[in-house]
C-alpha cells in the first residue's frame, strides 16, 4: 500500500493526502491505514474500510485505536471513521473527507464508560470480573426498559419499527460465534412469543451462499464488537436484497450500530476477555426484551405469560448473584475435571443452545476438545464417544424437556460417562444419577439460559486458570474478529 502510495504521488506529482485518496479509490479489502506525512510532520492521514478506527480528541493531541476502550484514560470525545473516509489531523485540529475530496462534519460522540470498566478491579483476570459484573451489567440493560409496575417494555428502535417487527414474513438472525448462540436461543423464543418462522444463520456461511431474501424479512444481526466482518458483510448484503436490518450491539456507536436500521445496545460495558460473557447474557436479555414487545404488539402472548415472564425477567439480577454464590464449588469441579482430553455437553430445547455455548468457552479457555449437542442426538453416533474418562455435562434445568432430558442421562450413565449436571432447585432425581451436580435458582424455561450459562463460564474459567492458561488472551484468538 505504502509503495503503491508513493508510486502515485511521483506519477502524479501530487501531496500525501490526494495520493491517499486515489489510492483508496482502487485498493480492495479491509484495511485501517495512518500516515505520518513526512513533508508536513505535524500531519497524520488515517482511513478505514471494514476495520474500525476510532479517534480520540484530546488537548492538544489526538489518539488513533481500533475500539474506544485503549483511549478512554486520554478523552471521553471520540469520532468512529466510516468506510471510505480520510481523517486529516493536526495537533488541534481534526478534518474529514470522503474519497471525493468533499469535507464532512466529524461527528464527535461521549464514550459513556469509565476508566474503571477497563481495570481489572481487584479480580485476576478480565474474564472472571466480567462473569461477576452480570448481576449489574443484566440491571444495566433492563434498567429505563422493563418496567415491571407498567407492565412495560420501553425501547425506541423496537418501538419507532414495530409494524415491520411484528409483520416480518421471516427473521433471520445473523452472527457469529457467541453470539450465534445467542441468536440460537432467540430463536426457540420468538417462535413461541411472537409466531414468526426464525432462522439462524453463521454470517460467514450467509455472505457467501446466494439466500433467499424477501422484501418483509427482518434481519437480526447480533454482535458484541458491532466490528465482525463477517456479520458486516452479511448485512450488508441482506440489505442490498431489501431486508430490514435490526442490530443487538454492546459496542455503543460500533460499525454494526452504524449500519443496522435501527437497533438496542446490550449495555454489557467494556468487554475485555477474549471470551464472551456478560455480552451474552445481555444479548438474550435484549432479544427477550424485543420478542415480549412484539408478541405484545401482535396479541400472540396472553396477558398473564407475559406479566409472568416480564417478572421472570425482572428477577434475573438476583437470581445470578446467587449462581455467583456457587463458584467456589465449580471451582473444585473445574479441579477435578481438567486433565479431561475431551468433553460433552448436552441441552434439550432452550438449553441446547447453552450446551454449545459450554462447550464453545472450554474449547476457547482451556484447548480442551468439546462439543455441544441436543441431548437427543446422543444416540444417533456422538455416544460412542461416552467412556468412563469423558465428562458430560448437562444443562437440565427444570423445563418441558425435564423428563426426556433424565432418560438422556440414564442413556449416557449406562455407558459410565462422568455425569456433571445442571440443575434448578428442588430437583430430586438427577442429583440420584449424576456425578456432580450445580444447583441453580428456578426459572421460567425461556429465561432459564441466562442463568444456566454462568455456570458454563466459571467451569470454563477456572479450568483454564488451572492448567495455567491466559484465560483473558486465549492463544488463536482476538476479541473482535474485524477481518475475514
Ligand atoms: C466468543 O467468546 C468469542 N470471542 C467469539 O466467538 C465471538 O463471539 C465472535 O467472534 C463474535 O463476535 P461479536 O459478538 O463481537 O460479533
Amino acid at each position: 500500500m505504502l509503495n503503491f502510495i508513493e508510486d502515485i504521488q511521483k506519477n502524479n506529482n501530487c501531496g500525501l493526502e490526494e495520493a491517499v485518496r486515489i489510492a483508496l479509490r482502487r485498493v480492495v479489502g479491509a484495511y485501517v491505514i495512518v500516515l505520518l506525512d513526512k513533508d508536513n510532520p505535524d500531519t497524520i492521514i488515517a482511513a478505514r474500510k471494514g476495520s474500525p478506527l476510532v479517534i480520540g480528541i484530546g488537548k492538544g493531541e489526538h489518539f488513533l485505536a481500533s475500539d474506544a476502550s485503549p483511549i478512554i484514560e486520554y478523552t471521553k470525545e471520540v469520532v468512529y471513521v466510516n468506510d471510505y473516509e480520510l481523517a486529516i489531523l493536526k495537533a488541534d485540529e481534526i478534518i474529514l473527507k470522503n474519497l471525493g475530496n468533499e469535507k464532512l462534519t466529524p461527528y464527535i460522540q461521549k464514550l459513556d464508560m469509565e476508566l474503571a470498566a477497563i481495570e481489572k478491579g481487584g479480580y485476576d483476570h478480565f474474564m472472571l470480573k466480567e462473569i461477576f459484573e452480570q448481576p449489574d451489567t443484566i440491571f444495566d440493560c433492563l434498567r429505563g426498559r422493563l418496567d415491571v409496575e407498567k407492565g412495560t417494555i420501553t425501547m425506541a428502535g423496537i418501538q419507532q419499527n414495530i409494524e415491520k417487527l411484528k409483520n416480518a414474513n421471516r427473521i433471520i438472525m445473523i452472527a457469529c460465534g457467541t453470539s450465534w448462540h445467542a441468536g440460537l436461543v432467540a430463536e426457540y423464543i420468538f417462535e413461541e412469543l411472537c409466531r414468526i418462522p426464525v432462522e439462524v444463520e453463521y454470517a460467514s456461511e450467509f455472505r457467501y451462499r446466494n439466500p433467499v431474501i424477501h422484501q418483509g424479512d427482518v434481519i437480526i444481526a447480533i454482535s458484541q464488537s458491532g466490528e465482525t466482518a463477517d456479520t458486516i458483510v452479511a448485512i450488508e448484503k441482506a440489505k442490498e436484497n431489501g431486508a430490514f436490518i435490526l442490530g443487538v450491539v454492546n459496542v455503543v456507536g460500533s460499525s454494526i450500530a452504524r449500519i443496522s436500521h435501527a437497533g438496542a445496545y446490550s449495555h454489557a460495558g467494556p468487554e475485555i476477555g477474549v471470551a464472551s460473557t456478560k455480552a451474552f447474557t445481555g444479548q438474550l436479555a435484549v432479544l427477550v426484551m424485543i420478542a415480549l414487545k412484539i408478541a405484545k404488539e401482535k396479541g400472540t402472548i396472553d396477558a398473564t405469560r407475559y406479566m409472568h415472564l416480564l417478572n421472570e425477567l425482572h428477577n434475573v439480577p438476583e437470581k445470578v448473584k446467587e449462581v455467583l454464590e456457587l463458584s467456589p464449588g465449580i471451582r473444585k469441579l473445574a479441579i477435578k475435571y481438567k486433565d479431561a482430553k475431551d468433553a460433552l455437553y448436552l441441552g434439550r430445547g432452550y438449553n441446547f443452545p447453552v450446551a454449545l455455548e459450554g462447550a464453545l468457552k472450554l474449547k476457547e479457555i482451556s484447548y480442551i476438545h468439546a462439543e455441544g449437542y441436543p441431548a437427543a442426538e446422543m444416540k444417533h453416533g456422538p455416544i460412542a464417544l461416552v467412556e468412563e474418562t469423558l465428562p458430560v455435562v448437562f444443562i437440565a434445568t427444570k423445563d418441558s424437556y425435564h423428563e426426556k432430558i433424565i432418560s438422556n442421562m440414564q442413556e449416557i450413565k449406562a455407558r459410565r460417562g462422568k455425569v456433571i449436571a445442571v440443575i434448578s432447585h428442588g430437583d430430586d432425581i438427577i442429583p440420584k444419577m449424576a456425578d456432580d451436580t450445580i444447583v441453580i435458582p428456578e426459572a421460567d424455561e425461556l429465561i432459564a439460559p441466562i442463568l444456566s450459562v454462568i455456570p458454563m463460564q466459571l467451569l470454563a474459567y477456572y479450568i483454564g486458570v488451572a492448567k495455567g492458561y491466559d484465560v483473558d488472551k486465549p492463544r488463536n484468538l482476538a476479541k473482535s474478529v474485524t477481518v475475514e
